[in-house]
């Protein structure tokens, strides 16, 4: 069951699970607000249907399905459950608020995963996906159903597993390579026979899942379509499970880009690309590499001559994509000190951005503070200070000066003041290697938080030797690993902004803690 468009091209339903298989990336987990605010912009994308969490998985999980169920519209809102009554229930639970919801169970059918993992038959496995599908379609119309592991399981198996599933009330039946085992050519054969075989498969849309640990998720994927798969699940920035998932940006495009073979269009805004992507890679902290399809930093950049000139006399001889139609900025050079509001909002709105007009000044105030140190103000730099005033992390202390004394072979001496509310503290210490780590020190001592640094990493938003840094920090506290991000044209600063941040991370998840006790 595919859906057809004006132009005789098949509609592909885009269901991105970022909030779901991509928070299961080593280091990737994400706060409450943090999951809002990526829900809403991958609604600005046009994400058909956003798999928002695994409610049964924590009650963390739980409150953020419930929660992007309850607050947002224009995207089908998925929960994950396994084929369990208690899944399956507590999954309701936190979607009965969505507008649209979908329940989406699954049940590995692979004799590897029958036989080791859940020790039942076949018969077994059948009537616990039969049994898993009826009770969702009891509470919800849209119902998905993924045999796990369906890219290595016996294909008649298959066949009969699709066939009941459908049977039993699944309107989408999904075909996940969970391990990245397969090849294109592999998993065209697997759509193609359960098209062929299957008798009621038309009541149902065939949708496929990508795991990229041979690198071929986005290649599988397009192999699916071709052969007549009418959802793709993906992730932003191809976030997810070991390798990642199949990239929302890179299939996406490849559909787009290739609509001439495909026959398919999304419904995706791909002008929203870029900052969705750059988004998630603040919040998660995950960056992706410069010569990454789409979004990365070098994606649009052409450095050999031939190519550069080339690509004067014609853009097409080496791009085949325009940079704006993904949403990087046409123009280099944007604004600078005598720019007004008006121009930065317009700016802001070119840039894909959707911000009201309190955001809008807010982000003019930093924008003001930045022109007065910094001569050229690219968009880089107003993506950074977007990204960096949006932050949903409530404040708890912020940053009011800090000095430090250093020098070779000597001990650094920091002073540092805060602000905590309508209180400004200070201290003075003579400790630590070097000047970041005596700001740290001196932040651990004020804030009465101790953590241990993980990693460090400061990279330049754009060039130039007044170029703003961003400070990427990890830090652990009590078990649990805390991100935080700080920008400024110094980057001592952008270092304490990014350690403060981390500590309100923490301030904010135990004051989360005490209010639930
Ligand atoms: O990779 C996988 O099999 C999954 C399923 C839950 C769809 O993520
Ligand atoms: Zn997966």
């Amino acid at each position: 069951m595919t859906e057809s468009t004006q132009a005789g091209s098949r509609r592909i339903v885009i269901f991105d699970t970022t909030l779901r298989d991509g928070e299961q990336s080593p280091g990737a987990s994400m706060n409450l607000a943090e999951k809002t605010e990526i829900a809403q912009a991958l609604v600005a994308l046009g994400v058909d249907v956003i798999e928002a969490g695994f409610p049964i998985a924590s009650p963390g999980d739980f409150q953020a399905v419930r929660q992007i169920a309850q607050s947002i519209h224009g995207s089908v809102i998925c929960g994950l459950a396994r084929c369990r009554n208690e899944d399956i229930d507590r999954a309701w639970e936190a979607l009965g608020p969505a507008e649209q919801p979908r329940i989406h169970v699954f049940l590995a059918t692979s004799a590897i995963h029958r036989e080791f993992k859940l020790k039942m038959d076949k018969e077994d496995i059948l009537r616990h996906a039969v049994a898993g599908v009826r009770r969702a379609a009891g509470y919800c119309p849209n119902v998905e159903f993924s045999p796990e592991d369906a890219a290595r399981t016996e294909a008649d198996f298959l066949c009969r597993v699709v066939e009941a599933t459908i049977d039993a009330g699944a309107t989408t039946v999904n075909i996940p390579d969970t391990v990245g085992y397969a090849t294109p050519t592999h998993m065209g054969q697997v759509i193609r026979n359960l098209r062929n075989r299957v008798p009621n498969i038309d009541k149902a849309v065939l949708s496929v899942h990508c795991h990229n640990d041979l690198g071929l998720a986005v290649a599988n994927s397009l192999a699916a379509v071709e052969a007549g798969a009418g959802q793709v699940e993906c992730t932003i920035n191809g976030l997810g499970e070991r390798a990642g998932n199949c990239s929302l940006e890179e299939i996406v495009m490849a559909l787009r880009t290739r609509s001439d073979f495909y026959h398919a269009e999304t419904r995706i805004a791909t002008r929203r690309l870029v900052p969705t992507s750059r988004l998630v890679a603040n919040v998660t902290g995950i960056h992706v590499q410069r010569n990454k399809a789409i979004v990365g930093q070098n994606a649009f950049a052409h450095e050999a001559g031939i190519h550069q000139d080339g690509m004067l006399k014609e853009r097409t001889t080496y791009e085949i994509m325009r940079p704006e139609d993904v949403g990087f900025a046409t123009t280099e050079l944007v604004l600078g000190k005598h720019s007004g509001r008006a121009a930065l909002a317009s700016r802001v709105k070119e840039m894909g951005y959707a911000l009201g007009p309190e955001q809008i000044q807010t982000v003019f105030e930093a924008f003001k503070l930045l022109a007065d140190k910094k001569k050229e103000i690219y968009d880089a730099d107003i993506a950074a200070l977007i990204e960096q005033e949006m932050r949903a992390v409530p404040e708890l202390w912020s940053l009011v000066s800090y000095e430090v004394a250093s020098g070779t072979g000597k001990v650094p001496r920091a002073t540092l003041r805060l602000r905590r509310g309508g209180e400004e503290l200070s201290t003075e210490l003579a400790c630590g290697d070097g000047p970041v780590d005596a700001v740290f020190l001196a932040i651990e001592k004020l804030a009465g938080i101790s953590v241990v640094c993980k990693s460090f990493n400061v990279h330049s938003v754009t060039v130039g030797k007044d170029a703003q840094g961003e400070v990427m920090v990890q830090v652990e506290h009590e078990g649990r690993l805390y991100r935080g991000r700080g920008i400024s044209t110094d980057s001592l600063e952008a270092s304490a902004k990014a350690f403060l941040d981390a500590m309100n991370r923490i301030a904010a998840a135990n004051q989360a803690v005490r209010v639930k006790k």
